[in-house]
């Protein structure tokens, strides 16, 4: 379904009336949708990167520090792992849907510096250097990520980036080609996280390259203030990990979608473009989640406006999971230019929990998310209890099925079925803001999705 309405006078109709109908809404819907009808401009790093959430691929939760090419030479962390990937991301449809940075994480690097004092990368495993592997990489369109520590060593003890290295280390990553630094922040102190993290901004900025900045500096701090500053990350990172690294299972997801959503009113108004709340990589196509947990990532990762960033053998990758992680309308709603979002607007006592995200056209993405055990679970609702604004009529796209429902208007109970851990989410945008009509009868009854 396209909801985009163009046209330059339209689309300031669409806006105008959201403003006025935000006036009935309840608070916090109101404010992103103000927020998202006056696009508040970015406050971002200003390189001009990651306009939109960064998409890719990172190395971390699947391959992690795997160096034993010896015996296990399709695993290990090495050239032809990201070179491998790099094709099936080109071949296999990934970089038409935006999927574009091949990201490097640890354990790349030679265990000793050169003696110039440059970081140089393991000479078996990265025959042709880190250069080579650029070239490849952007040959086919796409962009190269890498990995740093700002520290005495990387989390998984390969050399790491003091306070007298910063101006080097990141010279060295743009002559390479580098696209995308990941900054760790293992074996520093607060203080030097302090004063390393902006330094490496400028550094990066010095080099005239265009390189997205990814900032682990909050996930060292606790994710919270007084001791996270947001706006100065905002400023000079473009993604930043808040929280704990994801594990592959359903319980590491859900202690990140709770940690985020009870944290949303502090996190979320950071997000915008150029500048995200990073809560780690997908693990759709791995060993932990089912079919229904996959579903669960993707849909509540897309709301948080959180960088897509694969982390699993797309060699190997079963269909159903590419299905999930290629959504074209999912991936549409995860890279809304607003770059608003969303939050957490319901919790029910039955154990069903519904989100909102706020996309430009006046547009929105609701999701269902049942964290029962049972069966699924049939939850009744009407848009008018989602706080939508009383008058409107939609248009809705089941996100997962495709399914249309034609005019649902905010006062319109409708049910939809949720999976136990699993979603339903919709894209909803407004077919035109109607004069209240109460149908004789009540509320319309809309057919089930
Ligand atoms: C930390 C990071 C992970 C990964 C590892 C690498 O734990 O949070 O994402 O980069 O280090 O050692």
């Amino acid at each position: 379904m396209r909801c985009h309405v163009s046209g330059p006078g339209r689309g300031e109709g669409c806006r105008r009336a959201l403003v006025e109908a935000a006036a009935g809404m309840g608070v916090p819907a109101a404010v992103a949708v103000l927020a998202a009808a006056l696009a508040l401009p970015a406050r971002g790093l200003e390189n001009g990167l990651a306009r939109t959430p960064p998409m890719g691929w990172l190395a971390w939760e699947r391959f992690r520090c795997n160096v034993n090419c010896r015996e296990d030479p399709r695993q290990c962390i090495s050239e032809m792992l990201f070179m491998e990937m790099a094709d099936r991301i080109a071949e296999d449809g990934w970089r038409e849907l935006g999927y574009k940075y091949i990201n490097i994480d640890d354990c790349w690097a030679a265990k000793q510096r050169d003696a110039e004092g440059r970081l140089v990368p393991d000479p078996e495993r990265f025959p042709r250097g880190i250069k080579a592997l650029a070239d490849y990489v952007h040959a086919r369109g796409l962009k190269l990520g890498i990995y740093g520590d700002l520290g005495r060593l990387t989390c998984g003890g390969y050399p790491g980036t003091t306070l007298d290295r910063v101006e080097q280390d990141a010279q060295t990553f743009a002559e390479w080609g580098v696209d995308m630094l990941k900054l760790d922040g293992c074996y520093s102190s607060g203080k030097e996280q302090a004063q390393g993290y902006p330094q490496m901004a400028r550094a990066l900025n010095a080099t005239g390259r265009p390189i997205v900045y990814s900032c682990s500096w909050p996930a060292y701090q606790g994710g919270l203030p007084p001791k996270v500053n947001y706006t100065l990350l905002g400023e000079i990172c473009n993604l930043w990990r808040n929280y704990d690294d994801i594990q592959d299972s359903w319980d590491s997801v859900l202690s990140i979608v709770d940690w985020f959503f009870t944290n949303q009113d502090v996190l979320q108004p950071f997000a915008g473009p150029g500048h995200w709340n990073d809560p780690d990589m997908l693990i759709i196509g791995n060993f932990g989640l089912s079919y229904e947990q996959s579903r669960s990532q993707m849909a509540l990762w897309t709301i948080m406006a959180a960088p897509l960033l694969m982390s699993t053998d797309l060699r190997t990758i079963s269909p159903s999971a590419k299905k999930i992680l290629q959504n074209r309308l999912m991936i549409q709603i995860n890279q809304d230019p607003l770059g608003i979002q969303g939050r957490r607007i319901i919790k029910e006592g039955s154990h069903i929990e519904v989100f909102l995200r706020p996309l430009s056209q006046a547009a929105s993405a609701l999701v269902f998310f049942s964290r029962r055990t049972d069966m699924p679970f049939r939850y009744t609702t009407s848009l008018a209890k989602l706080g939508f604004p009383m008058g409107a009529a939609y248009e809705v796209q089941d996100v997962y099925s495709g399914k249309i429902i034609s005019g649902l208007k905010t006062g319109d109970n409708f049910t939809v079925i949720i999976n136990p851990s699993g979603v339903v989410m919709w894209y909803l945008c407004p077919k035109a803001l109607l004069i209240q009509q109460q149908a004789p009868g009540g509320p319309s009854r809309l057919p089930l999705l």
